[in-house]
């Protein structure tokens, strides 16, 4: 935790313990919190194939920093292109031989002891996926540890109630599912991804992100501790070049990608002309769309959670804000005085707000989009809050005065900065809102439930919040229109993007 030493420093004796300290006149000074939970971490993680952890054939590792102090956390091994045909032939075996023959209900009996598993490691899970991702710690308790128990729990009550999938006809599994995810979500991601293929009888080889590899790696622990047969689940590690290698596996009957639009296309690119399904899940621009008659305290809640959660680091985040014009000064006056009591710091303290940007080079990315907000003419407001000396930080971020044209209203900057546009008409909005390449999510704030629903219609995005922003549920489809993707996570319609239908 950085000294929030401030300044203005009061001492005022009280009890005959100093009384907490005021920052920069907003902000109390706490003492540090940190979560103490031991993270079990190996110094070295191997490749997780046929049900157990082996060593990459090239010898190769690369390290794994934790974003908060530049440190090394671990080792972690460099799958090369025969660790991954070995992946997908361990999955087609356990298809062939296991797995795609079990009944529904047994199915269910495995999905089932995953999420208690990962239920009764939930501390050391939220600890370890902070430490490896840089995000605070009371997300990775609160959120994305039981969220992924939810998935499992979840699926688990589909696995024996699948011919209600598809009213009418029958659904069978695709057979061996390619999957590579981002360092956004990453055990979160795995339980999206993994749950749904393996309810519906797929085997699976996934890759996790390079730079969060720890807590796939360890939901390996959990799936050889729930005696799930071998091969059925299979963790391939290493960057870009593994993931090609995976997608490009003549095994895999679908691949399922979460990433950059960028990298969508370079895959959607490399599969053309073969019969493998995708789903893609890209990136997004999300507008939270704020009416003059909305709670305007709740919207600047839900602005500020949509864009400063993580860090900014999530697809759907709210990152431009389109403001109705008679409140815009009012709403902007009350984000700036919101962000600057944001606690930015050591994401393991437990009252940290905003934590650690993911990587040198997503700073440095973040760094490079401000920049040009800043040539472009918009006026930026930053918190003033200190950042520790080392790690990888960025301070929460606002732009007012900004024009559609500029790179900041267009381009996902996947950080903590806000784009503030303001709006006249309801149509003014909903132009404005779909005049982006995505269309992943948005969000709608105003006391008319009519206008809610013609908002909901008319915004081509696939998630449309209503007065909440950031609501996520294993119940509800998830997925994006336009350069944001296709396919749905979630719900009976994520089910239906892992079967074929008989
Ligand atoms: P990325 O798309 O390169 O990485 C996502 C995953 O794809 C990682 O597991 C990576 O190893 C893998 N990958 C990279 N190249 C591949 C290839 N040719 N074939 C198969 N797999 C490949 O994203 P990156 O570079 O980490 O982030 C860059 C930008 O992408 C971010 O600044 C952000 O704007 C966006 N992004 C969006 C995400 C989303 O959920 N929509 C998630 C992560 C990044
Ligand atoms: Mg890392």
């Amino acid at each position: 935790m950085p000294t929030l030493a401030s300044k203005k420093r009061k001492t005022t004796a009280r009890n005959g313990r100093p009384a907490p300290e005021l920052i920069f006149g907003d902000l109390w000074d706490f003492d540090p919190a940190p979560e103490t939970a031991d993270p079990k971490l190996k110094p070295r993680y191997e490749l997780f194939i046929n049900g157990k952890f082996v060593a990459p054939k090239s010898g190769k590792y690369f390290d794994t920093i934790n974003p908060a102090t530049e440190r090394k956390l671990a080792e972690i091994a460099l799958a090369g292109p025969a660790d991954v045909d070995a992946a997908c032939r361990a999955a087609q075996r356990a298809y062939d031989n296991v797995w795609g023959k079990l009944s529904g209900r047994e199915r269910a009996k495995y999905l089932f002891r995953i999420a208690r598993l990962l239920q009764d490691r939930a501390r050391e899970f939220a600890v370890a996926e902070t430490m490896d991702g840089g995000k605070p710690i009371k997300e990775s308790r609160d959120f994305d540890v039981p969220m992924a128990a939810a998935h499992f729990f979840y699926h688990a009550g589909w696995a024996d109630k699948l011919e209600y999938v598809a009213p009418g006809r029958r659904v069978a599994p695709l057979g061996v599912v390619a999957q590579v995810i981002p360092w956004n979500f990453p055990l979160l991601m795995c339980a999206w991804k993994l749950a749904p293929a393996l309810a519906m009888g797929n085997c699976v080889v996934l890759k996790p992100a390079e730079t969060t590899s720890i807590t796939a790696l360890k939901l390996a622990e959990i799936i050889q501790d729930a005696g799930l047969p071998p091969g059925v689940v299979n963790f391939v590690t290493g960057a870009g070049a593994t993931g090609a290698a995976l997608m490009a596996h003549p095994i895999p009957a679908k691949v399922a990608f979460t990433g950059s639009t960028e990298v969508g296309k370079i895959i959607m690119r490399s599969l053309a002309g073969t019969d493998k399904k995708m789903t893609m899940e890209l990136g997004g621009k999300a507008a939270n769309i704020v009416f003059d008659d909305a709670p305007l305290d709740q919207a600047v809640e839900g602005i500020i959670n949509g864009i400063f959660f993580n860090q900014g680091h999530v697809c759907c985040a709210g990152s431009r804000l389109l403001v109705h014009e008679p409140v815009a000064a009012k709403v902007i006056a009350k984000l700036k005085q919101r962000i600057k009591v944001l606690r930015v710091g050591d994401p393991l303290d437990k009252n940290t707000d905003v934590g650690a940007i993911n990587s040198k080079e997503q700073l440095a990315k973040i760094t490079k989009l401000v920049a040009s907000g800043v040539k472009e003419g918009a006026e930026i407001y930053q918190s003033p809050c200190p950042l520790p000396a080392k790690g990888w930080y960025f301070r929460p971020t606002i732009f007012s005065n900004v024009a559609m044209s500029h790179r900041i209203a267009r381009e996902e900057i996947f950080g903590p900065v806000l784009s503030i546009l303001t709006f006249r008409t309801v149509d003014e909005a909903i132009e404005k809102a779909n005049n982006t390449a995505y269309g992943l999510s948005a969000g709608v704030w105003t006391d008319k439930g009519s206008r809610i629903l013609k908002m909901s219609t008319e915004l081509k995005a696939g998630v449309v919040w209503a007065n909440s922003y950031n609501k996520f549920d294993p119940t509800s489809p998830f997925g994006g229109y336009k350069e944001s993707g296709f396919g749905r996570e979630g719900g009976r319609q994520g089910l239906l993007d892992y079967c074929q239908l008989v």
